[in-house]
């Protein structure tokens, strides 16, 4: 399952990703944790040292590495030179899995244990202003946007991503990627804003969009939101003396949470495992074509002088039944 967690800037994006996946972990589930936000907190939200964290393998740095190993032997994609982020995989590509071991991972996760097990962690690697543009080819998130791409998850298997709201990811496909995305608000305007723009991008490609609200205090508050955003509203969450705790480095151990946020981590859980039944990998793989042709059309052909639609296996469809070829 693919979750998202998006929203303005210092609403808890990355926050709430840490306690989801530390609720998935302590529950034994295998978690995949990327973190694809302008600020690169989510080691430090999963406990990593400042030096620990500072030490993570970034994806923006591995893109050769990661194009060459997902092309595989596809005979459709020259090279990697010519590997875009929406390149889309097909008949030769190699396929990623949540649980196994590859050279990918071996590259760019780093396991972090937290209470009651372990998740992998990926992250993207600090932001510069070149990574900020529109559509630009060496976009850090980009290296997210073909890993997911190419990543075949099953029922019970989590990948968590910590990502930011911003026009980077609706320029790509990336925020198309998800079964379900959490806009965190807080009980504000500019939060419920932020809602506002990405239910108008989503609109048009299914994409499920629940609201988290948080740092919700009282019933003004509670109202504010639902007034705003309606039934998209799932859950809010209020001030956590556990994560006052965390961020002054003393991590009480994970079952200490609050239970009123624990049943609220639950909800997204619920929420997330609830959009299994909905999933349709003929329309996402559609949706990653579609991306595809028009990143190719407005800069991707110019930008490597080949014709990138031809990088497109008509027949092909992502999915679960796909086998990975050797
Ligand atoms: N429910 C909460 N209880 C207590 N503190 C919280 C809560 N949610 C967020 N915070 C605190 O608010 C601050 C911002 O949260 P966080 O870093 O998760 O936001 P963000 O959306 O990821 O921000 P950025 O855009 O900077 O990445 C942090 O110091 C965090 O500890
Ligand atoms: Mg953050």
């Amino acid at each position: 399952m693919k979750i998202a967690f998006v929203g303005k800037g210092g609403s808890g994006k990355t926050t709430l990703s840490s306690l989801f996946v530390r609720h998935l972990v302590a529950t034994g589930a295998p978690v995949l944790a990327i973190d694809a936000d302008i600020n690169q907190h989510l080691g430090a939200a999963l406990g990593l040292g400042e030096a620990e964290a500072a030490a993570l393998p970034a994806m923006g740095e591995q893109l050769p590495l990661i194009k060459n190993h997902l092309r595989g032997a596809n005979p459709r994609i020259a090279s990697a030179e010519t590997m875009i982020k929406t390149t889309p995989p097909g008949e030769g590509s190699r396929l990623v899995r949540v649980r196994e071991p590859n050279p990918v991972y071996d590259a760019c996760a780093r396991p972090v244990e937290l209470d009651g097990g372990a998740v992998r962690l990926m992250v993207t690697g600090p932001f510069t202003d070149a990574d900020l543009g529109v559509a630009c080819y060496h976009s850090k998130t980009g290296a997210v946007e073909l890993l997911l791409n190419h990543l075949v998850d099953g029922r019970d298997e989590y990948v968590v991503v910590d990502m930011t709201a911003g026009s980077d990811s609706f320029a790509s496909g990336m925020f198309t990627r998800f079964d379900i995305t959490f806009l965190v608000a807080e009980p504000t305007r500019k939060g419920v804003s932020v809602y506002r723009q990405y239910k108008e991008y989503a609109r048009d490609f299914g994409i499920v969009l629940q609201v988290v609200g948080n740092k919700v205090q009282g019933q003004e508050d509670l109202d504010f939101l639902r007034a705003e955003v309606g039934d998209d509203l799932l859950v809010t969450v209020g001030h956590s003396d556990w994560v006052r705790a965390m961020e002054k480095g003393r991590p009480p151990r994970f079952e200490l949470l609050e239970d009123v946020n624990r049943r609220a981590l639950r909800k997204l859980r619920v929420a997330a495992d609830a959009t299994y039944e909905m999933r349709d990998w003929e329309r996402y793989t559609r949706q990653m074509v579609h991306f595809h042709l028009k990143n190719a059309e407005a800069w991707g052909n110019e930008r490597t002088g080949a014709d990138l639609a031809a990088q497109v296996d008509p027949g092909y469809v992502l999915g679960e039944s796909v086998a990975a070829p050797a």
